[in-house]
């Protein structure tokens, strides 16, 4: 047997003693699968594992998705973070029903034609359901791979990426291509881990390129550090009556649209001005964006939050409405049971936290 066919009989061979017992993976179809890859991706497994399991009770298959509303499925995203995952769910589900007749596809090149999944993912599901053989080359794999075949090459070049997907489909033994994938996952996640891997324990140690060389600290190469985004500030309104609270569904934002969180707007960054300078440029711009008249006000306090392209630097705000006024489409008044049920998402999720 050649040393990579020999490599990936190691590797399954170790799956089956160490493998993470993981939820997904006491299913076996098609619509659980991609559920859960869709859930993985830039995302931890501790954190998916209750989601999914929510998710599954909730819709235990692409019917019952299909024919919920999509404020649902993102309601039960609130927190997972990354929510147009869930809107291409929720459109992936639609095409499924209209044109695969309820059935969830098996070819890879159907499959990645999907809102929301890229090769990465169209390869675990077609590996991991179906036993087709396709690597799934994510992060975890560039570094097993690179460390084991001493690859010293830029991982963010997708050179790199079809060089590991050859190398792996060279190793991975007929018919286990799901089992063989996930053990290149689990060995990263748990062995082969950024940084100081733990050599000992791992059963690719033998025949282990930078291994041999000492290399394993220094491989994959690093990627270029991307820029920090720069902080977007924003004022955040908080007004309140009785037990509830001025909220804004935020109709077709780019960012966090068709879901709920509170009125704001873009301000200018404040270097010089005073807290009461702020309050008043707050209650203008509100005035100019929302044509409602604001009164007093009071910091609350400020909340960062990251997304991937961006960052808001939310300075919370309370004010007082004055009365008698009609609001624009898009404001109301929500009670606290209410935003329960209403997918209000992480960045807004904090500034009911400040509140509370
Ligand atoms: N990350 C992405 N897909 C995964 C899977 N199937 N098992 C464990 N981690 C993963």
């Amino acid at each position: 047997m050649d040393r990579f066919k020999e490599a990936g009989e190691i590797l399954c061979r170790w799956y089956e003693e160490f493998g993470r017992d993981l939820p997904w993976r006491k299913r076996h179809d098609s619509y659980a699968i991609w559920i859960s890859e869709i859930m993985l991706q830039q995302t931890r497994v501790d954190t998916v594992i209750a989601y999914y399991e929510r998710f599954l009770e909730r819709f235990p298959d692409i019917f019952s998705l299909a024919q919920a509303d999509e404020s649902d499925i993102l309601a039960m995203w609130q927190g997972l973070g990354y929510y147009p995952r869930a809107r291409n769910i929720y459109r992936a589900a639609q095409i499924v029903v209209e044109k695969y007749d309820r059935v969830f596809p098996s070819s890879f090149k159907v499959i990645s034609s999907f809102p929301g999944i890229g090769e990465y993912t169209a390869g675990a599901i077609v590996s991991i359901a179906y036993n087709q053989s396709y690597p799934a080359v994510d992060g975890n794999a560039i570094r097993v791979i690179s460390r084991w075949e001493g690859l010293a090459e830029d991982p963010s070049k997708d050179k790199l990426k079809k060089k590991i997907g050859v190398l792996m489909l060279s190793m991975m033994p007929e018919g286990r291509a799901g089992d063989f994938n996930q053990a290149v996952m689990d060995l990263g996640a748990t062995v082969c881990i950024p940084g100081e891997p733990s050599c000992a324990s791992c059963p690719l140690q033998p025949s282990c390129e930078a291994f041999a060389s000492d290399r394993q600290n220094e491989l994959p190469l690093k990627r270029k550090a991307v820029k920090k985004p720069e902080p977007l500030p924003y004022g955040v309104v908080v007004v309140r009556k009785d037990d509830q609270l001025l909220m804004e569904f935020r109709q077709d934002e780019t960012l966090l649209g068709k879901m709920w969180g509170f009125p704001m707007v873009k301000i200018e960054k404040r270097a010089s001005k005073s807290p009461s300078e702020e309050i008043l440029h707050v209650r203008q711009l509100f005035q100019e964006k929302y044509r409602l008249e604001l009164s007093g006000g009071n910091k609350i306090g400020r909340i960062l939050h990251i997304f991937t392209h961006q960052m808001w630097e939310m300075e919370v705000l309370e004010f007082s409405l004055e009365p008698s006024q009609s609001f624009p489409a898009g404001l109301y008044w929500i009670s606290s049971t209410e935003i329960k049920n209403l997918p209000v998402p992480t960045a807004f999720y904090k500034v009911l936290r400040l509140l509370s």
